[in-house]
């Protein structure tokens, strides 16, 4: 193991000292030095957040991680826990002045026996979701959640912002689907709540709380999980409508049926740059202002129910998916919007939630809150008011002004300034807009609680200490979760 870049030399001697207790843990490859093997570990899938860590260490099982933040802990070095690093809040990747260590979970990717009885699995953190769905689905099951980045996405990440993804207005988001979890405390101590008893009132809910925590209160090793008969019949369709309000509208109906399992949106310009980027075939002859994909599964008949439903609405043109080829040729015009946006430009992500009454509303007042600083791209999941707007062509200048307005906004209509992404430092500032001074304190007496000297993800998820963040009116202070962001225009 060779160190090399230009920290100054008492850095690099500490980062040897550190690699080397590491690599006794660990094995010596496992311990990454060199900024070319630690650079894909420091910047997100965006290409927006980027940092510099001390090294990349990668344990290969629950005993090692433990060990491995021992050995940090004593050296009173901070951990960045990260998975497939497909999150897109700053929240996986490190801060910026090359002190913390990455811990990579990804080689925890070990899958249990699936329980049928019990309609459970144990999984470990590094595994991802794709490796997951192809090992139940053999038992006729399914996890609940599921999501675009499924073949790099893990389950780890995903409990630990609580991911919720397409299918969350028929299963919930990873917290309801999640039976037990094991955790590396901040001491090097082990957390083991796997036992995925349904009924087991004792105390509190030390490894629920663990879901959505980003990697700020213990060390996500394992996870049990929650299976689901997979439906064997499924439908989809894509309907062209006219607008959201009318997008709204056709859900509502939709909502009498059952099997209803997703209901995603995107609009003409969205589908535009999707076609460009990709060169797929374009879903109509004539473009339309919105677009809404729908999918049913269920065991009899998904494909008549969604028909007859679909019959009665007033949609614009419809395509209707018969078999699994198809239904996937449909979801490609959806879920090809993130790299379809990431290939135009480094955006500018603001993941929110909006009450679904307010969603057209506000949707239709962007034009004039961003007044032409942004080209924005808005898809969602429609059921949940969650609306992904990304932002390209924002001036570095410009940024954390249209920041605030937006999640402003959003404050103002009663919704989440973050629905399924999370918080991560990236809206570290901005948690006061929705989090009142005594829930704030709480949030920061349960982390103190858990991780005292604060080792675990420094600058995520709270402001830091002193600094109030955005309460109202404009920013008043230029900030990134008190570290030193790249922060790409
Ligand atoms: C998605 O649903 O495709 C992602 O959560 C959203 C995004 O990339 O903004
Ligand atoms: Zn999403």
């Amino acid at each position: 193991m060779t160190v090399t870049g230009a920290a100054p030399r008492a850095a690099d001697a500490e980062r040897q000292r550190l690699a080397r207790r590491l690599a006794d843990v660990v094995g010596d490859t496992h311990v990454l030095t060199e900024p070319a093997l630690r650079a894909p570990y420091e910047t997100d899938f965006t290409g927006r957040w980027s940092g510099r860590s001390l090294l990349v260490v990668r344990p290969a099982d629950p005993a090692q991680t433990a060990e491995a933040v021992r050995v940090c802990a004593a050296a009173g070095v901070p951990v960045v826990p990260q998975g497939g690093n497909t999150g897109l809040v700053g929240g996986s990747v490190p801060g910026g002045d090359g002190t913390e260590v990455v811990l990579s979970l990804r080689r925890l990717d070990g899958i249990g026996p699936v329980d049928p009885g019990a309609r459970q699995v144990t999984v470990g953190a590094g595994a991802t979701l794709a490796a997951l769905q192809r090992h139940v689905r053999r038992h006729g099951l399914d996890f609940g959640v599921d999501l675009a980045s499924r073949d790099s996405a893990t389950l780890g990440g995903m409990a630990a912002t609580n991911a919720g993804g397409e299918r969350v207005l028929r299963h919930g988001t990873v917290r309801a689907n999640v039976a037990g979890a094991e955790a590396v405390l901040a001491d090097g101590g082990v957390l083991n709540r796997l036992a995925g008893l349904p009924k087991d009132n004792t105390g509190y809910d030390l490894g629920g709380l663990l879901i959505g925590s980003e990697g700020t209160l213990a060390v996500l090793t394992r996870l049990r999980l929650t299976l689901r008969p997979r439906p064997p019949r499924r439908a989809g369709a894509l309907l062209a409508l006219d607008s959201l309000a009318h997008a709204v509208g056709v859900l509502t109906a939709l909502r009498r049926l059952e099997s209803l399992e997703l209901a995603e949106f995107f609009t003409a310009d969205g589908l535009a740059l999707v076609l460009e980027h990709s060169g797929l075939p374009a879903p109509f002859r004539h473009a339309h202002p919105v677009y809404l994909l729908v999918e049913c599964a269920g065991s009899h008949g998904p494909l008549d129910e969604l028909a007859a439903v679909v019959g009665e609405l007033d949609a614009r043109e419809v395509a209707v998916a018969v078999d699994d080829a198809d239904r996937r040729r449909l979801a490609a015009y959806r879920e090809r919007h993130t790299e379809a946006v990431n290939a135009a430009g480094t955006p500018l992500k603001l993941d929110v939630t909006v009450p679904l009454a307010e969603l057209p509303e506000f949707v239709a007042g962007l034009p004039g809150l961003l007044a032409g600083r942004a080209r924005a791209y808005v898809f969602g999941h429609l059921a949940e008011g969650n609306v992904h707007l990304n932002l390209l062509g924002v001036a570095a200048a410009d940024e954390e002004e249209l920041v605030h307005a937006v999640l402003r906004r959003i404050a103002d209509t009663g919704g989440s300034i973050s629905a399924e992404h999370g918080i991560g430092r990236a809206k570290a500032a901005y948690l006061p807009l929705t989090r009142s001074p005594a829930d704030i304190a709480l949030m920061r007496a349960v982390k103190a609680a858990w991780d005292p000297a604060g080792l675990f993800n420094p600058g995520a998820v709270l402001p830091p200490a002193g600094r109030p963040g955005h309460t109202g009116g404009r920013p008043t202070t230029r900030h990134r979760g008190g570290l030193t962001w790249t922060a790409r225009p």
